[in-house]
């Protein structure tokens, strides 16, 4: 069974942990993130953008996979199925389609338009009992071909948007998609604080997880990020092992051929990461 993000982000705020949103592709990538999830015994969330939504065939088809695979898998810690990214109309179909969690980013709108449509996700979403993230300030880098500046978000903004009634809120605090530039200037703590307490309890979101320091992203949850988004590294470390078994002739030699071995590296290779990263957000055994 789908849970919203609600109640899994709610304990991590109070426990000071996060818990990782990792971003799914295809059946492989989603198994890898669920039998991770169980065997750290951590809360997850799988995201799903609308470009990698489209890739799969549709948002039901993503719906029927993900709640087939969570019983037949056996999963049995808490698992949300959330939109990464919604546009409008792409969270109104992630409602329709069973996901238990949506984002809805109105963060390229002016205030006042992200306010009228947020409020209107979070009347239809929490009519089925369905989580709903907001954003503020838009985060930097590309994702499915839309690239962002990348700005920190208006702490008074912050709060207008939390007092809505979102379940949790993403703020650009100089975070960006993708893989960080060498001359970055790392995340803007001074104002992720002011954010955080103008929002109180609202579970913050920290996008762009790939390649953030370490310490930085402890310093960001004990400042309130209750939820971190990977995705791109999860893609590398794929690719990555992808490539050396190719390279190694594997694919060509016995059964080496068969997609089942092909993709059996880079399916361990997932799973690495995701554990890595439970550890260091420290949702492991928080289930
Ligand atoms: P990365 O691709 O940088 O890991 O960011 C993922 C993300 O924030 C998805 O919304």
């Amino acid at each position: 069974m789908l849970v919203s993000a609600s109640e899994m982000l709610k304990k991590a705020k109070e426990g000071k942990y996060a818990v990782g949103q990792f971003n799914i592709n295809n059946l492989e990538w989603t198994k890898a993130i669920l039998l991770t999830a169980q065997e750290c015994n951590s809360p997850v969330i799988l995201g799903v953008s609308e470009g990698a939504g489209k890739y799969m065939t549709g948002f039901k088809t993503v719906t029927a996979m993900v709640k087939a695979m969570v019983e037949d898998l056996g999963i049995t810690v808490p698992v949300a199925l959330h939109l990464d990214h919604g546009s409008y109309e792409g969270a109104k179909k992630c409602i329709e389609a069973g996901f238990s969690s949506v984002m809805f980013d109105g963060s390229h709108y002016g205030i006042e338009e992200n306010i009228e449509k947020t409020k209107e996700i979070i009347a239809i979403a929490n009519a089925k009992g369905i989580s709903v993230e907001a954003e503020v300030g838009s985060i930097g880098g590309e994702e499915d071909g839309v690239v962002g500046a990348g700005e920190v978000a208006d702490p008074d903004e912050c709060k207008l948007i939390a007092d809505l009634g979102v379940d949790m809120l993403a703020a650009g605090i100089g975070n960006i998609h993708g893989k960080y530039p060498a001359n970055w200037a790392g995340l803007n703590f001074e104002a992720l604080d002011k954010i955080q307490q103008k929002t109180g309890t609202m579970p913050l979101v920290l996008h762009g997880g790939t390649g953030i320091p370490a310490d930085m992203i402890q310093k960001a949850i004990s400042l309130g990020v209750s939820k971190i988004n990977v995705n791109t590294e999860c893609q590398l470390s794929f690719a990555e092992a992808t490539r050396k078994y190719v390279e190694a002739g594997k694919d060509l030699e016995g059964k080496g051929f068969d997609p089942r071995k092909l993709l059996a590296p880079g399916v361990e290779a997932i799973k690495a990461t995701v554990k890595e990263k439970m550890e260091l957000f420290g949702s492991v055994n928080k289930a």
